[in-house]
C-alpha cells in the first residue's frame, strides 16, 4: 500500500531505517548505519526509499530516550534486535503523526511479515504499537518528566551541559531538540549574497542573511532542489562553521595548512576568500575523497592552489613546508556536542570518557602543529562543541604551554576566543552585528606566533 503517491511503500522504509537503527544501538553513528542499509538490498528499488528511511531513521533517533521508555514500559521482555528496531521506528513515526496511525501500524506489521527475523513476531508489534496508541495520553507526560526523554540525551551528558552552563541548560537542550536549519554559503567567486537572495525570491523561495556570507533557506530541501548548488554558487555549511575560515585572515599567497579537512568545507571556503595555497591533510582516505568532489564542485581550484593529503596531522614533519605555514586551521575531532540537532545520535554513541579522551588528543594536534607554522604566522583552533573540555580549558592549556603563543583577537572588537551557544532560528534578528545569531555551538580561539 502506498499512502502518499509517488512515495515508496512506507513498510519498504520502515525495514531500511529498522535496519540502520539496529546497526547505529550498536554504536555505528546513523549516517554510516544508513549507508550500510542499502535499501536496493532490503527491499525493492525506488528513488525515494533511501531518502525516507533516512527520514523515518532520524525521527526515531530524535525520540530514542522516549521511545526506549515506551519499548520498556509495553513489552514483559526486551525483544530481539530486528524486532525492537521495527518497534522503534514505527513509534517514531507515531509520535511525529505525519500520516494516519492505523497506515502506521498496518505497514509495520506487514514490515514485520516481509522479514524472516520479524515474521514471528507481526503479532507482538501491531499489539504494542496499538497499546501505545490507547496509552499515549496517560504514558507520554509521565515519561516527559523524566530530563533524559525530554532532551533526548544520556543522563551524564545533561549533567555535563548543565555544570558548564547552570543558566543556558535548559535553552541549549531545547535548540538541540529542534529541526536544524538548513545554511547555505554564498560563494563570493560567483555572486553575492544580494543577488542570491534577489534569486531565491525570485524562484518563490523564503531566505534571510545570516553571516557575511551565510544564507538561511526558512524551510529545508535537499541539496539538488538548492539554486545554484550543482554549480558550486553556494554550499551547505552553518553560519558558525563559516566563521573559521573567515577568522583565519588569509590573504593572496599565504600558505595555509587545512588540518583535519575532511569533507572539504573549510577547504572550498578558503580558495573562495583568497587565492591560497592550501595543504588540506586529513586521516581517513575514504573522507578525503569528499575533500575532491567539494573542490571540483566549487571550482576551488580555480584560485587555489590545493593539495589533498592523506596523512595524520599529528606527524606534520612529512607534509610541512621547511620555512612552516602562514595559517594553519585545526578543525579538531571533537565530541561535536554543538551539533546534536544536526546528528541527534551524538549524544548516544558518546561515552563519559569520551570528552577527556578527545582533550587529549586536540591538545596532541595543538602541540604537535605549533612548530610547524611560521614566526608571526596565525592558528585558528576550532572544534564544534559547547563542553569546556574542549574548548576554554583546552586554550588555558595551550598558552601555558608554548610561551610564543599570543592570543589575538578573533576580528576586530572581538576576544581571542569565544564559546558560540547553539542558536534559535525563531531568533528576530538572524544576523546582528556581524555575527550570526543562526547556527551550531561552536568554539574558536585564534593564537599568532610571536
Ligand atoms: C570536524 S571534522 C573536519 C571538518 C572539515 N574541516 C570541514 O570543514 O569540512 C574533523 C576531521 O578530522 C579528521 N581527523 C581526525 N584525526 C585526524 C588526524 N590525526 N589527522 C588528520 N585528520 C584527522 C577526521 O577524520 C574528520 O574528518
Amino acid at each position: 500500500m502506498n499512502d502518499v503517491a509517488g512515495a515508496p511503500p512506507l513498510a519498504d522504509v520502515l525495514r531500511v531505517a529498522a535496519f540502520a537503527w539496529a546497526r547505529l544501538r550498536a554504536g555505528t553513528s546513523l549516517d554510516r548505519a544508513l549507508e550500510l542499509a542499502h535499501p536496493a538490498a532490503l527491499a525493492p528499488a525506488h528513488p525515494r526509499l533511501a531518502a525516507a528511511a533516512m527520514d523515518v531513521a532520524y525521527t526515531a533517533t530524535r525520540h530514542l530516550a522516549l521511545i526506549d521508555a515506551v519499548i520498556g514500559r509495553l513489552s514483559t521482555r526486551t525483544p530481539d534486535v530486528p524486532v525492537g528496531a521495527l518497534v522503534a521506528v514505527a513509534l517514531g513515526q507515531l509520535l511525529v503523526s505525519r500520516r494516519a496511525d492505523y497506515v502506521i501500524v498496518d505497514q509495520a506489521v506487514r514490515a514485520a511479515k516481509a522479514n524472516a527475523d520479524t515474521r514471528a513476531a507481526s503479532g507482538f508489534i501491531n499489539a504494542l504499537l496499538r497499546r501505545w496508541l490507547r496509552e499515549r495520553d496517560t504514558l507520554l507526560p509521565e515519561f516527559e518528566r523524566d530530563d533524559s526523554v525530554r532532551f533526548n540525551a544520556p543522563r551524564w551528558w545533561i549533567d555535563c551541559i548543565r555544570a558548564a552552563y547552570p543558566h543556558d541548560a535548559d535553552g541549549i537542550f531545547r535548540v538541540q531538540r529542534a529541526a536544524p536549519p538548513l545554511v547555505l554559503r554564498v560563494n563570493r567567486r560567483r555572486t553575492t549574497v544580494a543577488a542570491y537572495l534577489d534569486r531565491l525570491a525570485r524562484e518563490g523561495i523564503d531566505a534571510s542573511q545570516v553571516g557575511a556570507y551565510a544564507v538561511w533557506l526558512h524551510t529545508p530541501r535537499p541539496v539538488d532542489a538548492v539554486p545554484g548548488f550543482g554549480d558550486g554558487d553556494v554550499s551547505v555549511q552553518d553560519a558558525g562553521a563559516q566563521l573559521a575560515a573567515e577568522w583565519l585572515g588569509v590573504r593572496d599567497g599565504m600558505r595555509v595548512l587545512d588540518a583535519c579537512a575532511a569533507p572539504g568545507g573549510k577547504t572550498a571556503q578558503l580558495a573562495e576568500i583568497a587565492n591560497v595555497q592550501v595543504d588540506a591533510v586529513e586521516i581517513d582516505s575514504q573522507r578525503a575523497a569528499r575533500i575532491e568532489s567539494n573542490l571540483a564542485r566549487t571550482s576551488a581550484r580555480a584560485h587555489a592552489r590545493i593539495c589533498v593529503i592523506v596523512d595524520d596531522v599529528a606527524k606534520p614533519q612529512s607534509f610541512a613546508p621547511k620555512a612552516g605555514y602562514d595559517r594553519i586551521l585545526l578543525d579538531a575531532p571533537c565530541t561535536a556536542s554543538g551539533i546534536v540537532r544536526r546528528h541527534p545520535d551524538i549524544p548516544w554513541l558518546r561515552r563519559p570518557a569520551d570528552v577527556a579522551q578527545l582533550a587529549t588528543l586536540q591538545a596532541r594536534l595543538a602541540d604537535a602543529l605549533w612548530p610547524v607554522l611560521a614566526p608571526a604566522g596565525r592558528l585558528l583552533y576550532v572544534v564544534c562543541s559547547v563542553f569546556p573540555e574542549e574548548g576554554e580549558r583546552q586554550v588555558e592549556r595551550f598558552a601555558a604551554q608554548w610561551t610564543d603563543a599570543r592570543a589575538v583577537p578573533l576580528t576586530s572588537g572581538m576576544k581571542a576566543s569565544v564559546q558560540l551557544l547553539p542558536g534559535e532560528t525563531a531568533a528576530a534578528q538572524p544576523y546582528r552585528g556581524g555575527l550570526p545569531t543562526v547556527h551550531d555551538g561552536f568554539f574558536f580561539a585564534l593564537f599568532e606566533k610571536s
